[in-house]
């Protein structure tokens, strides 16, 4: 620095301030560009570090977007992917649907924005042997909205649920003497459904599922089409590696229901190693052709010469609870679960004849799929008078039970209250409970908020009872 100033010193003054004029300026450039490196390099790792938290965010998105996608309150769309006829009439036939907000362009679209592997987009919610769907569908000539409940039998790797749908008939129940329509929503499904339809579907519910904290035996009582989801525990239980027993008692109405219902799972309750799986099979009606039927079964052995340690049995007749004591090991009646699922005559019967035998209310499940099983298994209704104001209508009227429920009681005063299910399935039904009890013949599946009630399955239980309708 000394030997710059003795340079300056001896320059003329002008040239030196020249000079220093031009040492200060270069200092103040270099300090300049140092400055704007530095600066620069900053911005850079900003830019870098705000893309890197935009793609952060968008993932996040993306994920819940995903989770969003995977579960849903109410209706989804979805879209018939595939239908299988079950039988020769036409009377049965499985479909398998998929989301309809995720076309393949989506997916690819999506996986590439976001990494998010294909598996997590395709993932559908799990569910638990024995759950089931609702479906609803806009059907011309129909006031409202109809939804039904179908059992799933399958969801597979390509994102796609599996349902089996049963015509079903008019009838007229033996003991009550009241006539059940048709069934609309089944004849739609099997008469006008096809691949590319669009229907509303909820996510899986029910509380119609194998109790997985149990693992003592399981007793599967089915009649039909109803027997699905008792297939699907089935299954599940022969799928799993527990030492879990699962006796299948199946009365079917047809040959084709042998190959519908039963074809995956004979196989395995023959080559299940622990011999845990038995299956025994009846027919209701004594014109069916047994011989056939025998035919197609692997192992069969029939009544009059019972072949006990035989996997699969087949005998005439109906499923009755006093046939069932004979083939399941005697602490049954205390060890076991029973899942029951069936026509409203068979469900009646099994209440009263399990409760006879001596097993626990706790340890006996039922699915019910209309109105009329609902009945069948229904508390009797405790005496005593009771009077129910609808509020926002300002109308009142005394409790009877023939009304057989509050949606009854209301509509005979013209209280109007939405429905659909009709059995405590789909919510539509749900108001609020102003004042008083109610009391449930079975707990609705649906999960009923605080303070209300589903009139459609409800009956007082209190002297007063005042409803937000
Ligand atoms: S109508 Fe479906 S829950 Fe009452």
């Amino acid at each position: 620095m000394n030997e710059v100033f003795l340079f300056l010193e001896a320059l003329p003054l002008p040239l030196a301030l020249g000079a220093l004029s031009l040492v200060g300026s270069l200092g103040v450039l270099g300090f300049t560009l140092r400055w704007s490196w530095r600066s620069l390099r900053h911005l850079d790792a900003e830019r870098a570090r705000h893309e890197r938290s935009v793609i952060a965010e968008r993932e996040r998105v993306a994920v819940l977007e995903t989770q969003a996608e995977r579960s849903w309150a109410g209706y989804r769309k979805f879209q018939v992917v595939g239908r299988t006829e079950e039988d020769s009439f036409g009377n049965m036939a499985t479909f398998r649907i998929k989301p309809f907000s995720l076309p393949s362009i989506d997916l690819a679209v999506s996986r590439a924005t976001h990494r998010i592997p294909k598996q997590a987009l395709l993932e559908l919610p799990t569910f638990k042997a024995g759950q089931y769907l609702q479906i609803r569908v806009d059907l011309p000539g129909e006031a409202n909205l109809l939804s039904r409940c179908y059992s799933l039998s399958e969801v597979d790797s390509g994102g796609a649920y599996q349902i089996t749908v049963g015509r079903v008939p008019g009838a007229i129940d033996p003991v009550t003497h009241m006539t059940y329509p048709p069934g609309v929503v089944s004849s739609y499904l099997l008469d006008r459904v096809s691949e590319r339809t669009v229907l509303d579907v909820t996510i899986p519910q029910g509380d119609f599922h194998l109790n997985e904290a149990d693992l003592g035996p399981a007793v599967l009582v089915g009649w039909g089409i109803h027997a699905v989801p008792l297939i699907c525990m089935f299954e599940s239980i022969a799928r799993s590696t527990s030492s879990r027993e699962a006796y299948l008692f199946l009365e079917i109405t047809n040959d084709d229901d042998l190959h519908t219902l039963l074809a995956p799972i004979l196989k395995m309750a023959e080559n299940d190693p622990k011999g845990r799986l038995r299956i025994w099979l009846s027919f209701a009606h004594g014109e069916t052709n047994t011989e056939k039927v025998s035919r197609r079964l692997p192992k069969v052995s029939s009544e009059e010469e019972p072949e006990t340690e035989g996997r699969v049995t087949f005998r005439e007749g109906r499923q009755a609870v006093a046939w069932i004591k004979r083939e399941v090991p005697k602490h049954f009646s205390t060890s076991a679960e029973f899942y029951v699922s069936g026509a409203a005559l068979l469900l009646r019967e099994a209440k009263h004849d399990l409760e006879a035998w001596g097993v626990s209310p706790e340890k006996v499940h039922f699915e019910v799929f209309d109105r009329e099983s609902l009945d069948a298994i229904a508390e009797p209704e405790a005496s005593g008078v009771s009077k129910v104001t609808f509020d926002v209508a300002g109308k009142s009227a005394d409790w009877d039970p023939d009304h057989r429920n509050l949606l009854g009681l209301a509509a005979s005063v013209k209280v109007r209250i939405p429905s659909t299910c009709k059995i405590g399935k789909c919510g539509e039904c749900e108001v609020s409970l102003v004042n008083g009890r109610v009391r449930y013949a079975k707990d609705p599946d649906w999960k009923v908020k605080p303070g209300h009630c589903l009139p459609c399955v409800a009956t007082p239980a209190s002297a007063t009872l005042v409803l937000g309708a």
